[in-house]
């Protein structure tokens, strides 16, 4: 995208629910170690939805402060997309209705995106294309996922790993030049039975014996996951350094999705990056999602760590098997 309209994020906002879930209260629930934990994936708390709470709760919270801070009247948005896994209702409405609704976003269009764990990066890149192609001038983008709801607390060996939270930016038309540069979207549906919820869907609708199976709870081939999150990323992410005609090493930060602690340490392995260049926030909300990415996006530009100029990496990538990367050249929130 180099030339007008360019895609700026002028705001951003987060949500967490309130009830935090250590690595000591789980070692209440299931066989497992704060240590155990720790060491495997580098998470030692997460926040999980009570009653009440929900995706659109939760994505309402925080669009609500990304337009706060962007400044802006919510009646001029053109269009929300909330990327989730989670929907509040298994068929209809979507969640961004509910969001569009809530926000008083009048003339807004609404839709939800599914690519799991890659979902915010996808979103922002279809929105930015909207945004260059001249169609809308002001989009709020969402990640939201409360897949706390289909964990099964009774497998310690994915019920250790999740949280969950949102994220949003608002993102504006743009003379300024900078935003999204190139990227690199994927997918391999081959992948599907890696990680899936078998059950709920319209392929095995809920019976009794597929509740007592706990089929409508997450399930998981860790190893191969890993092996997924450790290869294609960075490849699709030199992929896209590669289109914007920079280098790796040209990147400020890479925020990547917060699945594991160990997946970002081999990624910096592969990319020649310093360790100190990938944000990290998964200690404290454990693998969120759709809402990793914008939350780290959001806690990274909280702590100074992205100024106008900086040149970022946005990494996505999860269950499908999908994955998305960009080149995101910040030009600054309102106020910077
Ligand atoms: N506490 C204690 N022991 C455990 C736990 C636990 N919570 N979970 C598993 N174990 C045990 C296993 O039972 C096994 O015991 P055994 O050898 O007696 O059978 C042992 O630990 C080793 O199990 P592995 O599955 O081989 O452990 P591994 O080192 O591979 O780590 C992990 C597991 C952390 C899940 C790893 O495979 C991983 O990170 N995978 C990626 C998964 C991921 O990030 N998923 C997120 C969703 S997808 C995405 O966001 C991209």
């Amino acid at each position: 995208m180099t030339s007008p309209p360019y895609s700026r994020i002028i705001g951003i906002g987060r949500a967490l629910p309130r009830r935090v879930l250590t690595n000591e209260d789980l070692c209440q629930i299931v066989d497992t170690s704060d240590e155990w934990i720790r060491s495997r994936t580098g998470i030692s708390e997460r926040h999980i939805v009570s009653d009440g709470e929900s995706t659109a709760t939760l994505a309402v919270e925080a669009a609500g402060d990304a337009l706060r801070r962007a400044a802006i009247d919510p009646a001029v948005v053109d269009l929300v997309i909330v990327a989730t896994s989670t929907p509040d209702f298994a068929v209809f409405p979507s969640t961004a209705c509910l969001v569009q609704d809530q926000l008083g976003l009048a003339r807004a269009a609404a839709f939800d995106l599914s690519a799991a764990c890659s979902g915010f990066v996808y979103a922002l890149i279809t929105a930015s294309q909207f945004i260059a192609g001249g169609a809308y001038r002001t989009i709020l983008v969402i990640g939201s996922d409360t897949l706390t709801r289909y964990l099964d607390f009774e497998d310690r060996s994915t019920c250790v790993l999740f949280g969950d939270g949102a994220g949003a930016v608002v993102l504006t038309s743009s003379e300024r030049p900078g935003g999204l540069l190139s990227f690199m979207m994927g997918a391999d549906g081959s992948g599907a039975p890696y990680m899936n919820v078998p059950a709920g869907g319209s392929r095995a609708p809920l019976t009794a014996d597929t509740l007592a199976g706990h089929e409508n709870k997450i399930h998981m081939n860790g190893r191969e996951v890993y092996r997924f999150s450790t290869t294609v990323p960075s490849s699709a992410l030199k992929q896209a350094a590669c289109a914007a005609d920079i280098r790796v090493e040209d990147l400020d930060l890479v925020v990547a999705h917060q699945a594991n602690i160990r997946i970002l340490q081999t990624m910096s392995k592969n990319l020649g990056l310093p360790q100190e260049r990938f944000f990290s926030n998964l200690e404290r909300y454990g693998n969120t999602s759709a809402a990793s990415v914008p939350l780290a996006l959001c806690d990274a530009s909280t702590a100074g760590r992205i100024g106008p100029g900086a040149l970022i990496g946005l990494v996505g990538f999860g269950a499908g098997l999908t994955w998305a990367t960009a080149i995101w050249s910040w030009q600054g929130l309102i106020g910077d």
